[in-house]
């Protein structure tokens, strides 16, 4: 029996994500409000957790039942651990193995227990008491760093349990050591690029680069760089029956930079924000392909295109300072990057309505706890 796993992403990701999976070759996809859904293998598993490039976490459906009351969802844990079921090998003894430290993290929507805490505490006694039973003692609860990571998401009075396969969200690439003011999340960085349809071709310019997100995600894509190259811990190590040989072979999937002639160009009026951009494309394994300048957007000489311009302005609090801003960008976009292709993630008042282009799509997205606009053009 194929596993069914959950790649889950910020809201307005989907689409790509989905499209990344089917790309990975995953089957069943089936999209959800923040997560795609799809079956496979361990191999899988280790393989999207390296691969994806616009999700947040990948996880197992370990399985589901009533969650309409406490002793509904207690009993469902407890059947589960005394159960002889196994996910593609992995058995319910191994996994609920007492000497294994867990932790859980629960949400609810639409339910009758609205509390998360305790959704998390009912299913963690359900577990607990159920290991005494069947091996004569409990695990211990580590919030931390635990061995085994469980989510349980209580949805109309159902609940299913995750087991979390990644630990630190994938968006955390890990070349990104230091950070300028408002970065952009990796993922969503990534999916301003894999919206834009631009094949890899030609430079990236990011006049206001910051800490120069837009231009590694660019180049990981064009270059074919896996997201997970930098990382250095995964959750799924310390399961079970773990083959270290698998994750060795898929590290090298993606890892080395190839011959290029891909060229990546941010300016930034910010120093600090361009001597962060410099570290950071540098921890990527980019330098080489980089210029960096402290300058004005306005007024930098793009290098010879057409190519991909990607632009993420600053949120300007001020509806007036915001107006002027999406039409001073909309006038350079049709002034210096004319044949070119353009992605701006817009944010703040107004989502970037008063640039004077019309754009192909925009996409709305969240950034963090703020609404986003993915913009894209193509510029004549
Ligand atoms: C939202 S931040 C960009 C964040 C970036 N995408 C990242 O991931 O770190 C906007 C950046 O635009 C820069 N900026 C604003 N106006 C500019 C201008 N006229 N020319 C150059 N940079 C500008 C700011 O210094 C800031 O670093």
């Amino acid at each position: 029996m194929p596993l069914r796993l959950a790649a889950t992403c910020p809201l307005g990701l989907e689409e790509f994500l989905e499209a990344e999976l089917q790309a990975l070759g995953a089957s069943d996809c089936v999209r959800e409000r923040g997560a795609v859904g799809f079956s496979g293998t361990w191999d899988d598993v280790l393989r999207t957790n390296w691969r994806l490039r616009t999700a947040n976490r990948v996880l197992v459906e370990l399985a589901g039942w009533d969650g309409s009351s406490a002793e509904a969802l207690e009993a469902g844990a407890g059947n589960l651990v005394e159960s002889s079921r196994s996910w593609d090998g992995l058995t319910a003894a191994e996994l609920f193995d007492p000497r294994l430290s867990f932790a859980i993290r629960a949400t609810s929507s639409r339910s009758q227990i609205r509390d998360t805490r305790w959704v998390g505490l009912k299913v963690k006694d359900g577990i607990v008491d159920a290991q005494r039973r069947r091996f004569g003692r409990r695990a211990s609860i580590d919030r931390k760093n635990p061995d085994i990571r469980l989510r349980v998401w209580l949805s109309r009075d159902r609940a299913t349990l995750l087991l979390d396969t990644s630990g630190v969200p994938l968006d955390r690439r890990g070349y990104r050591v230091v950070t300028s003011e408002a970065p952009v999340r990796e993922n969503l960085a990534a999916a301003c690029i894999l919206a834009s349809g631009w094949n890899g071709n030609g430079p990236v310019v990011d006049p206001m680069c910051g800490s120069g997100t837009m231009l590694a995600e660019a180049a990981a894509f064009a270059l074919d760089l896996s997201p997970g190259r930098h990382r250095e811990q995964w959750a799924f190590e310390r399961l079970p029956g773990f083959d270290k040989s698998a994750g060795e072979t898929l590290r090298e999937e993606g890892s080395g930079l190839p011959e290029t002639d891909l060229r990546l160009f941010g300016v930034d009026r910010s120093a600090e924000a361009i001597e962060t951009a410099g570290i950071n494309l540098q921890r990527a394994g980019l330098a080489e392909l980089t210029s960096l300048e402290v300058g004005d957007a306005y007024t930098f000489e793009p290098p010879t295109g057409p190519g991909l311009l990607v632009v993420n302005p600053a949120y300007g609090e001020r509806l007036e300072e915001n107006r002027d801003q999406w039409s001073r960008l909309g006038d350079l976009m049709k002034q210096h990057y004319a044949g070119w292709q353009a992605v701006v993630l817009a944010g703040g008042e107004g989502l970037g309505k008063n640039i004077g282009l019309r754009p192909k799509r925009r996409i709305p997205v969240r950034n963090g706890p703020l609404d986003a606009r993915i913009l894209l053009f193509d510029l004549y």
